[in-house]
């Protein structure tokens, strides 16, 4: 108190004339702090509550960072970059139709729709991870693996059981190789999987997985998916490949 009589005297002394407008001013100030203050309160809670509904719509599943497929040479980093993108299109529609269908009346023609369509983007965001994870530059197969050996156990040998799974590759059409071993009878398959939901064995477990879309190397290899089966498999990640089937025989 003491100090804003002090301030006030002064103040009188000094600017008498123009205390007024002094005052004038350093209200008009705090008035003007005051709008700020409110601005600033009323966009924070607008992007509170923003942030509340999109981690509600689309928190459920995340998009993985996939960043380092861009440093494999064999790839061009602009692919690689639109097939990440893409892949992460898929996990946001997967967060759409979960949304939509918690909301909608599962009786309505909508909510069915939704879900007979669910398994081609619910597939598609986990066929593009599998496929991204068993990427790598530079990786061995270890022929002491278990994988490697149970491979030459059923295949004639590992070049055999490639040979397959490359013209697996080579059929016409859009889709996938997956190799699967089927956890009951303890054999692999090479499959084909058209678009990304149909033809999958069921009880059987995707060990190594391949994609066959013309947008996985359309603009590097143009139509010759050969090519691009060959960098494939110059740049599989074995090591997470026999990590998935230990898995499995655990
Ligand atoms: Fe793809």
């Amino acid at each position: 108190m003491i100090s804003i009589i002090s301030f006030k005297i002064l103040m009188k002394f000094f600017f008498e004339e123009n205390l007024d407008k002094i005052y004038y001013g350093f209200f008009e100030f705090l008035n003007f702090m005051k709008k700020i203050l409110f601005i600033f309160l009323m966009s924070f809670s607008v992007n509170l509550f923003a942030q509340y509904l999109t981690v509600e719509k689309s928190n459920l599943y995340m998009a993985k960072n996939y960043s380092y497929l861009l440093t494999i040479d064999d790839f061009d980093k602009s692919l690689m970059k639109m097939h990440i993108t893409l892949y992460e299109g898929y996990v946001n529609n997967v967060n759409l139709r979960i949304d939509q269908l918690d909301k909608i009346d599962s009786s309505s023609r909508l909510s069915k729709a939704l879900k007979k369509t669910f398994a081609f983007e619910f597939d598609g965001m986990k066929l593009h991870e599998l496929y991204f994870d068993n990427l790598k530059q530079d990786i061995k197969i270890n022929r002491k693996s278990k994988f490697y050996k149970k491979i030459e156990e059923q295949f004639e040998s590992f070049d055999t059981w490639i040979n397959d799974f490359k013209n697996t590759g080579m059929i016409r059409g859009i889709g996938w190789v997956i190799l699967y071993f089927d956890v009951n009878e303890k054999r692999f398959f090479n499959a084909w999987i058209d678009e990304h939901q149909i033809n999958h064995l069921i009880e059987c477990v995707p060990i190594l997985v391949m994609d066959v879309f013309e947008h996985a190397y359309l603009t590097q290899f143009g139509l010759n998916r050969k090519k691009y089966i060959d960098i494939f498999f110059k740049n599989i990640n074995w090591y997470e490949v026999s990590k998935r089937y230990e898995k499995v025989i655990k």
